[in-house]
């Protein structure tokens, strides 16, 4: 799979470690996702585990009785993701395995929801992971994007991203519109929360 970004650290360290939690905007972006997760007990897809953030996020919040899968192809990422969900106590409710959004290693209609929390920066072409998502997701499925806009580019990550690599919102809608999905967007100044539903 084809990688974007270069990492690099400042004094031996990552400059933004799972200590971080999206640069202080981690409680706004998670008070987003909530209001518009499903009420009723879900299969709940995270893609791009990272620091397993939102897959301990989704499977406190969503109702009991639902199951969080996430996936990511970074082998460290899931050693991460693992760690952070077996000290929330929620290995019972989240399984983490090897994935690419643009190839899930689940059945069609497998999912009420996939979330997808600061993946699309890090994804070379956006179309095929929204096709693929679409796919595992069942009919009546939502869709929940959050990542970072523009103007974020230039917040000390741990990897180094280019301008080109942050959508505007609107770039993201136009991208759902024509891979089959209605979308709503929501802008904040540094990062933005799409809910997408198949049409
Ligand atoms: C900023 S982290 C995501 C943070 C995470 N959602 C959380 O809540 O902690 C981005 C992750 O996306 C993963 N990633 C990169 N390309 C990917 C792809 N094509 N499909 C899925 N994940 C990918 C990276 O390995 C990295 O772990």
């Amino acid at each position: 799979m084809a990688r974007k970004g270069k990492h690099f650290q400042v004094n031996g360290q990552a400059a933004n470690g799972p200590g971080h939690d999206f640069f202080g905007y981690g409680h706004r972006i998670r008070a987003a996702l909530s209001d518009r997760l499903p009420k009723r007990p879900v299969r709940a897809l995270d893609v791009g585990t990272g620091f397993g953030r939102n897959a301990v996020f989704l499977a406190r919040q969503l109702a009991r009785g639902s199951h969080v899968c996430s996936v990511d192809p970074s082998e460290e990422s899931l050693k991460r993701g693992t760690a952070a969900v077996q000290d929330a106590g929620l290995a019972a409710v989240v399984t983490l395995g090897p994935g690419s959004a643009e190839r899930l290693p689940f059945p069609d209609g497998e999912f009420d929801l996939a979330v997808g929390v600061m993946l699309f920066h890090h994804l070379v072409k956006v179309p095929p992971a929204l096709r693929e998502m679409g796919r595992v997701i069942k009919p009546d499925g939502k869709l929940l994007i959050v990542d970072w806009g523009p103007t974020a580019h230039l917040l000390p990550f741990a990897i180094e991203h280019r301008v080109e690599d942050f959508f505007t919102p609107r770039t993201v809608e136009k991208m759902l519109l024509e891979t089959g999905f209605g979308a709503t967007v929501e802008q904040h100044p540094m990062w933005y929360v799409v809910e997408a539903v198949k049409v």
